[in-house]
């Protein structure tokens, strides 16, 4: 009953896949097309008058933050820990050899099998022993001095994590356990000092805990290690109530088939013979969402969108030993061998690895993983891919279950795309596809976009239900094009059906999405509310380096210069644009510039001084930070135009398509990035929103509907060097004063290689929140809890059905929620349909929905 299918294997490796970072190349050169008067900051520090002026976010607004149905439980108390398994030296001596030469017996294989068969699958993994994995992790040596160098670094980076400061000491009933990240960096160098950490792979470990109790899905600095041997359990959980209300129970998942049959299927009681829920509580600790019932949800496989669960994934970490006990309801204990593979990758093999020290050698010190995503991305000029999609250069988070997707929070992707469209004439492809198959939903969705991001259905009720399933707000596919345009044209679709038709109610599926283009959470927002305000604001750490790099980056993004920008964006067009109009580019969206960003009162701040401060935040923490401001969407930085921004500014105009009344969002918890920034326009401008939030810790308390990461913009290890590299090119250092003094502040490269490695650069801020709290720490529970039960968990179209009756409707299967509820007393009465669309009928509609006797 444990074998996985091939399916769940491959997804299940593109949970861990790595994100790739846009090239470094593309970086540094640029500034040095412009020349500038060089500032001299190295004796003094910048200009920090402005830090006179007490953190004042300006307005205070009484608005409705959204029901609470109650407080948040606290935190658990750790009852379990993970056992580890200490090889002996004379075994893991030979442990790498030995999976070198597996690797090598898998790639003759496939030679043999390509000879005769030339669609011959390459293989990128091969199963080994857990423990001879561990054994050969083990024998990584450690450098002390290289390992005291690394710790020294990242914090360069860590320093403009934006919560530092916060995390230290976390508000009350954010459940977030305090975490004193440089304390933490402070203290593994103690330990590698004095040898209490002997062992390279154990300096990973520790660290990357270290970064992982902060439960910021953003924050991460992932070791090639990784990517070159992974760990996986023995199969899936699920936790599943029988009616959505009753708590829920732990089920190997493949056993939920039987749960129809009515059989009486034993679930679990004990793992390794700890209680279930205790050893699921210190399992959890490991996740990256904030909430901790979304850390909860994310240890289970989901059907909507598909995932095989942190029990199966394992993170990717050592589970410390071969098998894992796992006891019944039945009362029967059995063992079940967990398992690892040695993977491999177009940047890193295991060639010529014999031994730990090769490892380290080849593996541990190897940068190619970003070298490699970067020629994939094409340094400019060479043939790169096409442009991709708008908004590209605003992506807030690249989703984790995203297999190799470009992270591009930079403008890297628009310094090769726009290269490459220089050369090529890009066609618009077909926007949308109607009918079509989409994710693994039993019957497609009237219309999606042409990357299959959203897909929206009309079930056949009385109130004739629409529901727009957003899983992302990005593609899967790294190559994907027109995410703005297709996801533009899809809504657009949706909607003059929904109006055609009569649809008086709308059902929003966030389960699982864990974010992506900021301008596609922006572009849903204002389809859904055209006249509405769209304001999302946020503020960075103004630390030293912060502030060094916003003077590099004002240098070049000058007033005049920035004129000189928008002039020629607007003759020449963004994706021609080239050296100097291309170098301010990059500075305006080095994240550290004024230029498109907007104040409270809608203004560009008039100066750097005003935009960076430093301006004191004092209370719970003392921190300083930037001028609360949200981006400005009608600068010219994008491909296509927001609706309602720029060219499409008159979208505002446009009949708003369901009144707020009768809109449900329903989330898993998991919502994250660009999930919150939209789920956050949606709670403060349209406060009677409704919310559903499914599954979680079996406790019968209130549970978050957004629980993600809320930060609102990462900055990834190559975008804060590419400061450093502006810096360095704009002041060269002239003194070894003056080197000392950028070596000691700004972000240099690491010895370490990364397949992933990127800080939380912005924090999501209230503007009507006096104590200007991150969003970070703010947990709202939805409006009414479910657990998953069965039908609908396997069912997501059953799911829709069964909610909207229950918000809207009589009948529904479930008897209510298991926390909280959906009544507001308000009248739902729909727009009446006025603007008959000419869309073609066709067969869209649903079977009507079985409802369980
Ligand atoms: C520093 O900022 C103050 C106030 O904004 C301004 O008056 C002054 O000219 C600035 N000094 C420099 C050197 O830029
Ligand atoms: C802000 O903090 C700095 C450093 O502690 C201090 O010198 C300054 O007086 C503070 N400004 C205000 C307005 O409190
Ligand atoms: C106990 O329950 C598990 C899970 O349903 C099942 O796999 C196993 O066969 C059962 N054992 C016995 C002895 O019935
Ligand atoms: C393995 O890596 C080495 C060194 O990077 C490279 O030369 C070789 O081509 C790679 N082998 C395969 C099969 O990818
Ligand atoms: C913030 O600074 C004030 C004044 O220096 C101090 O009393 C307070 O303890 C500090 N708070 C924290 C959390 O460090
Ligand atoms: C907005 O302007 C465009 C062209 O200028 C026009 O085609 C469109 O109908 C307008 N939309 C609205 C809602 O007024
Ligand atoms: C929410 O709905 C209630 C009942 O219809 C109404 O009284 C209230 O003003 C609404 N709140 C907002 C912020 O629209
Ligand atoms: C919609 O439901 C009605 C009533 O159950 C049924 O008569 C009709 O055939 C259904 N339409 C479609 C397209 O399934």
């Amino acid at each position: 009953m444990h074998v996985r299918a091939a399916f769940q294997l491959l997804s299940a490796a593109s949970i861990v896949a790595a994100i790739n970072i846009p090239p470094l190349a593309a970086f540094g050169q640029a500034a040095t097309t412009t020349a500038v008067p060089i500032q001299n900051f190295y004796s003094a520090p910048p200009n920090s008058s402005a830090s006179g002026s007490t953190y004042a976010p300006g307005v205070t607004v009484n608005r409705a933050t959204g029901p609470a149905t109650g407080t948040v439980t606290a935190p658990r108390t750790l009852t379990y820990t993970q056992t580890d398994y200490t090889p002996n030296p004379s075994v893991f001596r030979t442990a790498c050899a030995e999976i070198s030469s597996s690797y090598a017996s898998r790639l003759s294989v496939y030679a043999s099998q390509v000879a005769t068969d030339a669609d011959a699958i390459y293989p990128t993994r091969v199963a080994v022993r857990p423990r001879e994995a561990w054994d050969c992790l083990y024998s990584i040596p450690l450098n002390v001095d290289v390992t005291l160098e690394f710790i020294s670094g990242v914090a360069k980076y860590l320093q403009f994590q934006s919560t530092i400061e916060y995390l230290k000491n976390p508000p009350a009933n954010s459940l977030q356990d305090p975490v004193d990240i440089i304390g933490g960096l402070e203290k593994l160098a103690e330990q590698v000092r004095s040898g209490a950490i002997a062992h390279h792979i154990r300096f990973e470990n520790a660290f990357r805990k270290l970064l992982q109790r902060c439960h910021d899905g953003h924050l991460g600095f992932n070791f090639n290690s990784g990517s070159l041997i992974n760990f996986r359990g023995p199969f899936s959980l699920i936790s599943v109530s029988p009616d959505a209300i009753e708590k829920p129970k732990v089920y190997v998942e493949d056993d939920l088939f039987s749960l129809d049959g009515g059989d009486e299927i034993s679930y679990v009681t004990r793992i390794d013979g700890y209680d279930v829920e205790a050893w699921l509580a210190e399992w959890a600790d490991y996740g990256s969402s904030q909430s901790p019932d979304a850390r909860y949800n994310a240890i289970f496989a989901n059907r909507d969108p598909g995932s095989d669960g942190t029990f199966y994934t394992l993170y990717g970490w050592y589970p410390g030993k071969n098998s894992i006990a796992i006891t019944f309801s039945n009362s029967s204990t059995y063992e079940y061998e967990y398992r690892a593979f040695a993977r491999w990758n177009s940047a890193l093999n295991w060639t010529g690895i014999r031994t730990g020290a090769d490892f380290y050698d080849q593996i541990v010190l190897n940068p190619a993983y970003f070298e490699t995503s970067s020629s994939q991305e094409g340094a400019a000029p060479a043939p790169a891919p096409e442009p991709t999609g708008s908004g590209s250069i605003y992506h807030a988070h690249d989703a984790p279950k995203i297999k190799k997707r470009q992270m591009r929070t930079g403008v890297a992707t628009t310094t090769t795309s726009t290269r490459a469209s220089a050369t090529s004439t890009p066609r618009t492809p077909r926007l949308v596809y109607f009918n079509a198959p989409f994710m693994r939903h039993r019957v497609g969705p009237y219309v999606q976009d042409l990357n299959g991001i959203i897909g929206g259905y009309f079930l056949n009720d009385t109130v004739k239900t629409a529901v727009l399933d957003v899983s992302s707000f990005a593609a899967a596919d790294d190559d994907a094009e027109y995410e703005l345009l297709g996801f533009q044209a899809a809504l657009a679709a949706f909607f003059a059906e929904a109006r055609r038709v009569g649809s008086q109610k709308l059902i929003l599926d966030v389960r699982g999405n864990g974010g992506g283009l900021i301008a596609l959470g922006f572009e849903l927002y204002k389809q859904l509310f055209p006249a509405a305000p769209a304001n999302s604001y946020y503020r960075i750490r103004a630390h030293e380096a912060a502030q060094i790099f916003a003077i590099a980056a004002e240098e070049i993004a000058t007033d005049k210069a920035t004129e000189e920008f928008i002039e020629t964006v607007r003759r020449v067009g963004l994706n021609n644009i080239e050296d100097e109009p291309l170098a301010v580019a990059l500075a305006i969206n080095s994240g550290f510039n004024r230029q498109n960003t907007l104040d409270i009162r809608g203004n560009t701040p008039a100066n750097l001084d005003t935009f960076i401060g430093p301006y004191n935040i004092t209370g719970l923490v003392n921190d300083t930070v930037s001028l609360l401001v949200q981006t400005n969407y009608n600068f010219p930085l994008q491909d296509n135009d927001i609706s309602g921004f720029g060219s499409r500014a008159n979208f505002s105009e446009t009949p708003q398509p369901f009144r707020k009344e009768d809109i449900l969002l329903l989330s898993d918890g998991t919502c994250a990035s660009t999930c919150t920034i939209f789920s956050e326009l949606l709670k403060r401008e349209q406060a009677n929103v409704s919310t559903v939030v499914m599954g979680g810790r079996p406790n019968d308390g209130p549970s978050a509907h957004v629980g993600g990461t809320h930060g609102s913009r990462v900055l990834t290890y190559a975008n804060l060097l590419s400061n450093s590299r502006r810096v360095v090119n704009l002041f060269p250092p002239e003194t070894d004063e003056q080197e000392q003094y950028l070596i000691d502040n700004i972000p240099l490269a690491l010895p370490f290689g990364f397949t992933y490695a990127a800080i939380n650069f912005r924090d999501a801020i209230r503007p009507e929140d006096e104590t200007a709290t991150p969003l970070q720490f703010a947990l709202e529970p939805a409006d009414c809890r479910l657990y998953f039960s069965p039908i609908g968990f396997t069912d997501s179209i059953y799911l829709w059905g069964e909610l909207s009756k229950l918000k809207w409707g009589t009948g529904s299967a479930f008897e209510g929620c298991a926390v909280g509820g959906l009544q507001r007393g308000e009248e739902s009465t729909g727009p009446v349909p006025d603007d008959p669309d000419t869309v073609e009928i066709v067969n869209y509609i649903l079977r009507p929905l079985s409802v369980p006797a």
